[in-house]
């Protein structure tokens, strides 16, 4: 089983829903910036303030902010392994953890692509309301991840890591297509 995963993927393409049960079943930790943002937002803490009202218009949150948070999440881990699942969300900050990683002599094993139709994921994400699940925010959102999150694709690509999900059908389903990747 591989130990280093990354999950990229549009918004609401189960990213979470798969990284959570991945992580449960093999014991990885599971690293989602979007998680620990909230928990930020939630925690009223100053880098909650400043990140609340971006995500809240489906923006990116600052690199160094995110790397901050990613850096910190990293050098507490003892050698567990882990899957990152909305980081790198930019080049940049792909750019920023290849020398991290090479530092800690911990380089990706795999890149799992989740891929799904927009009129999906708009539906997932309508039914489920969080913040940012409004159609505006979702639009905005999802010409986010065109404009800045995709070019990850052909970077890792390049880099011979990239596997590609189809992520419609049951939850069962995708994480089985997963399982076949990352085993
Ligand atoms: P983040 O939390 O990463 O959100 P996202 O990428 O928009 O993804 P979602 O959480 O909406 O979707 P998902 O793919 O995880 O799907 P999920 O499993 O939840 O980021 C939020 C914000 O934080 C960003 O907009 C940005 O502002 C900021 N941020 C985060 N990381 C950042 C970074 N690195 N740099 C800068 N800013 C950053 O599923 C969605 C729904 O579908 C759920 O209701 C689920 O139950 C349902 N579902 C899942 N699978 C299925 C299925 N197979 N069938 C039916 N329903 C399903």
């Amino acid at each position: 089983m591989k130990q280093r995963l990354l999950f990229v993927g549009p918004p609401g393409a189960g990213k979470g829903t798969q990284a959570a049960r991945l992580c449960e079943k093999h014991g990885l930790r599971h690293l989602s910036t979007g998680d620990l943002l909230r928990a930020e937002v939630a925690a009223g803490s100053e880098l909650g303030k400043e990140a609340e009202a971006v995500m809240n218009r489906g923006e990116l949150v600052t690199d160094s902010l995110v790397l901050a948070i990613v850096k910190a999440q990293l050098s507490a881990l003892n050698g567990q392994g882990w899957l990152m699942d909305g980081f790198p969300r930019n080049v940049a900050q792909a750019e920023a953890l290849a020398p991290l990683l090479q530092e800690l002599d911990q380089a990706i094993e795999s890149v799992v692509l989740l891929e799904l139709d927009d009129a999906v994921l708009i539906e997932r994400l309508l039914g489920r309301g969080r913040a940012d699940d409004n159609e505006e925010v979702i639009r905005n959102r999802l010409e986010v991840y065109k404009q800045q999150t995709a070019p990850l694709i052909d970077h890792y690509s390049s880099q011979n890591l990239l596997a590609r999900v189809q992520a419609n059908g049951s939850v069962d389903a995708i994480a089985e297509r997963i399982e076949s990747i990352v085993a």
